[in-house]
């Protein structure tokens, strides 16, 4: 019988414990779960970046780390992690980011706030424009990304997409590259960032970047924090340059209460609220790399260390 060591912390042992129980024998892995097996013993570690492990050196017979979370900032470059380490693709997890971007996207393009914040007697009829018309970028094709451009495309938005490699998705126009960034950026009138945090992503949306966005540009961040230079944010907002962010992660979480996003006008904060892991769904994934693993197939969404995602 294989060894699971479930590291993800106490809480999340709470509500993952029968579900990934359920979801092992259902994938007909024969497996001991526990929260407290001898390191030498363990053959999984289902991980956290908040859980109890930060040394895996002594996870010497381990096959594989296999992350609850999407993004591996945290532990991606642990220098004793030398097992394969795979990052969290979960459906239910798309699902609640696919709703959570169409949500915000959706209020800025409609236009709500007007009706919703100033509901003052004053008849204001100016219909917003279709979907059709209304020019989307998404930063970041991967899992979460391109199911958020292929559901924003669904509702007719006009969408084009950027990623690393180039890539092909039906009604999405798709670029790569330094070029390709520039292209999107100029387009969007409301841009989602969808990036996993690695050197190459960090600061990615600059002043320079943000100024190649059309005037009143919307941004919706459900990424990672750094991914935008705060300061040249905060400034293109105050400019007006920016016509809002809505932003649901930062370089410091929680936000601190004086940090100047909470109360901007142009700015709405989520508190990391965009999309969680669900138990019930994770559990199965999970299961299914272990069982992968058992039968020397390769591993899903194993995390390439050299780009850090
Ligand atoms: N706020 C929340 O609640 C929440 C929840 C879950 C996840 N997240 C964030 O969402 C991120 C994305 O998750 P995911 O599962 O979609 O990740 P993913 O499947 O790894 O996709 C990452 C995408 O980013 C692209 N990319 C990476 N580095 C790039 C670069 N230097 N230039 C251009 N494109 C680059 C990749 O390009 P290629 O396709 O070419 O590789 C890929 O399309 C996570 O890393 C996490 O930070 C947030």
């Amino acid at each position: 019988m294989i060894k699971v060591l479930f590291a993800g912390g106490p809480t999340r042992w709470e509500d993952y414990r029968a579900p990934l129980a359920a979801a092992l024998a259902e994938a007909g892995v024969a497996a001991d779960l526990r929260t407290d097996h001898p390191p030498e013993a363990v053959d999984y570690i289902v991980y956290a970046p908040n859980g109890p492990v930060s040394d895996f050196t002594p996870f010497v017979r381990a096959k594989a780390v296999l992350n609850l979370w999407a993004g591996v900032e945290d532990v991606v470059g642990n220098p004793t992690l030398t097992q394969p380490l795979c990052r969290m693709v979960d459906v239910g997890l798309t699902e609640g980011m696919v709703e959570y971007v169409v949500g915000h996207v959706l209020r800025h393009h409609l236009g709500l706030d007007a009706h919703i914040l100033r509901q003052d007697g004053t008849w204001r009829p100016s219909a917003p424009p279709l979907a059709r018309d209304r020019r989307v970028g998404v930063l970041g094709l991967g899992a979460l990304g391109a199911a958020c451009a292929r559901a924003l495309a669904g509702l007719n938005f006009d969408v084009a997409g950027w990623s690393r490699s180039e890539k092909s998705l039906p009604g999405i126009a798709c670029h790569a590259g330094d070029g390709g960034l520039g292209r999107v950026l100029a387009r969007s009138e409301i841009v989602v960032t969808l990036l996993p945090l690695t050197p190459e992503t960090e600061g990615l949306l600059n002043a320079d970047r943000l100024a190649r966005l059309p005037e009143g540009a919307v941004i919706v961040n459900p990424g990672r924090g750094p991914l935008i230079d705060d300061e040249a944010l905060l400034a293109a907002l105050d400019a007006g340059r920016i016509g809002h962010a809505t932003l649901d992660v930062f370089r410091e979480e929680p936000l601190p209460p004086e940090h100047p996003f909470w109360p901007h006008p142009r700015v709405t904060v989520t508190p990391h609220i965009a999309s969680e892991t669900r138990p019930a769904t994770a559990a199965r994934a999970i299961a299914e790399n272990i069982r992968r693993g058992e039968e020397g197939a390769p591993f899903l969404h194993l995390v390439d260390r050299d780009t850090g995602y």
